[in-house]
């Protein structure tokens, strides 16, 4: 199954609503003390900028900054939020023909915009980053984690309500079967079961209002992806921030943050 979620994202009322997040994660905090002064010299691409939340925090820290999103309503919501300021354009990750080799220092792929369509689209998109880097450049992104140890929990009758994949409660018991229809499995177990054993693949988790199947991937097969399409890791971060390759830490979280080079 591939997905592709544009028609979803290019809307004006969800570009409103990215247009209004303001703040970083964790993981974004600790990598941008990291690189602190490194950042200074460098020219960044933030690929699937959306609305703009990494603009404020990244594009005064960076030499050249470019946001780039496909969805023409994202980039328009950036136009209008942040004016001249910083560059702005219409770019699809998996065919980038408006941006040269060699280009960048640095991008940023935030908020699992790469788990946002299939598995061959993110191996398109995985050589059209790394052709756009420099050599020696930075990738720094974040992917959905197969092995969540939450993962069965956000299924459950029992999820709690306010966390990031909570089914409202009236309604709860047709979404949570709405979700097992579009997942094509009576038990989210079992389905949950058969991707890991596969490492990858596409799970309907309720995001963009259940309307979209995401990628979820292990740590140990998102490293080969990356090893396979040229790129070195150097440091995996837990969504709490903590710079670690513990599998145990990082499989607490939902999401886990890749640098590599
Ligand atoms: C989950 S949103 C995150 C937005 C923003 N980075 C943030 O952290 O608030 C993912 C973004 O990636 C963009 N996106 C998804 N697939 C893309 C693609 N193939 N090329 C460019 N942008 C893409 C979407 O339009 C959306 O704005």
């Amino acid at each position: 199954m591939t997905t592709d979620h544009k028609i979803l994202y290019d809307t004006e009322h969800i570009s409103c609503d990215y247009a209004a997040r303001d703040y970083l994660d964790m993981a974004e905090k600790t990598f941008i003390e990291e690189f602190s002064k490194k950042l200074t010299e460098m020219d960044m691409l933030d690929m699937g900028v959306g609305g703009g939340r990494t603009t404020k925090y990244f594009a005064p820290l960076v030499k050249n900054y470019t946001g780039a999103d496909y969805a023409p309503y994202m980039i328009a919501a950036c136009k209008k939020k942040y004016g001249d300021s910083y560059k702005f354009i219409e770019c699809d990750v998996r065919d980038m023909n408006s941006v040269s080799d060699n280009s960048f220092d640095f991008i940023l792929f935030s908020y699992n915009g790469i788990d946002s369509f299939g598995h061959d689209d993110r191996l398109h998109a995985l050589a059209e980053i790394r052709r756009a880097l420099k050599p020696g450049g930075i990738f720094f992104f974040s992917s959905h984690n197969l092995n969540w140890s939450g993962l069965y929990g956000i299924f459950s009758f029992r999820a709690k309500e306010g966390s990031c994949f909570s089914l409202k409660k009236p309604g709860r018991l047709f979404n949570l079967l709405r979700l097992r229809y579009l997942n094509k499995s009576v038990s989210m177990k079992r389905h949950i079961k058969k991707l890991r054993k596969k490492k990858a693949g596409h799970i309907y988790d309720n995001s963009l209002n259940g309307k979209a199947g995401i990628y979820y991937i292990t740590a140990e097969e998102q490293v080969k992806q990356l090893h396979d399409a040229g790129f070195n890791i150097t440091a995996t971060y837990s969504r709490s921030g903590i710079k670690t390759d513990d599998e145990e830490i990082l499989d607490s979280g939902c999401w886990i943050y890749y640098l590599c080079n």
